[in-house]
């Protein structure tokens, strides 16, 4: 099922993630012993650091990576997206329960189709959801259209890793013990072997990188995190500063 693409892959995943997001949070703080809060952190602090607006998460699930942008003094004013209802009710209720719902609107959206004028904001992320996505070169265009010239473009994500010793040690636990977890904790043992699966069909970070720079980013770098499971990767927007 990791190798399906547009609308296909779309329903499935939309299937997929209404499924899980009751346990959704839970199954991040197994699956990366709680690591993900602190590059969620990280990847908001590279969005915004320096600038000064609003800025946007695109397919934020129950909200992780919003709210780390809200408590950021850079930003004024946060938007969490996603596609499924199921998750942004999640999100909603999780700001209001540290009591951000002023700073933070969590709204139902497609990311292939983000409803915003071009240059709506100063930095744009997306955390471990590009590889959900059934069009990755339009979520990607779609994040650099309504960044402001001058803006980031921030992306936190699973990387493919090549073969050698790390590999050999993280597949068995990708691809065995994750599937294993998501059976016990969140009853679908199916949707935790797709999610192993579309890390193989992913973009080597490299080639992330170079779609950015296509894109008319600049500064494209990135790092590994996570013993080289996860990368990050940042640009910014060229262009006539409004
Ligand atoms: C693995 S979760 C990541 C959630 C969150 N960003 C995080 O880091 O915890 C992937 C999310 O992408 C969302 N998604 C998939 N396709 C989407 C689309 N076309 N537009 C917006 N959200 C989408 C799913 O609903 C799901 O919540």
């Amino acid at each position: 099922m990791a190798e399906l693409k547009g609308a296909e892959k779309q329903r499935y995943v939309a299937d997929l993630f209404s499924r899980i997001s009751g346990r959704y949070d839970l199954m991040n703080d197994l699956m990366t012993l709680g690591m993900h809060r602190r590059w969620k952190r990280q990847a908001a602090a590279l969005a915004a650091q320096g600038l000064k607006g609003s800025a946007i998460d695109i397919s934020t699930g129950t909200g992780d990576l919003a709210l780390e942008l809200a408590r950021r003094p850079e930003v004024d004013h946060t938007v969490g997206l996603d596609l499924l209802e199921g998750m942004v009710s999640r999100a909603k209720s999780r700001s209001a329960a540290r009591g951000m719902s002023g700073s933070v609107t969590m709204m139902v959206g497609d990311a292939l189709s983000l409803p915003f004028a071009n240059g709506s904001f100063a930095c744009a992320t997306a955390g471990f959801s590009l590889r959900n996505m059934p069009d990755v070169g339009k979520a990607l265009s779609e994040m650099v259209r309504v960044v402001r010239p001058g803006g980031r473009v921030v992306i936190l994500e699973l990387s493919p890793m090549k073969p050698g010793l790390r590999s050999s040690l993280f597949r068995p636990v990708f691809h065995g013990l994750v599937p294993l977890i998501g059976r016990l904790v969140a009853g679908d043992g199916t949707a935790y072997s797709y999610l192993p699966k579309s890390v193989d069909y992913f973009l080597e970070a490299n080639r992330l990188a170079e779609m950015l720079s296509e894109l008319g980013l600049a500064n494209v770098e990135f790092r590994r995190l996570g013993f080289g499971t996860v990368a990050m990767h940042r640009g910014v927007k060229l262009g006539l500063l409004a």
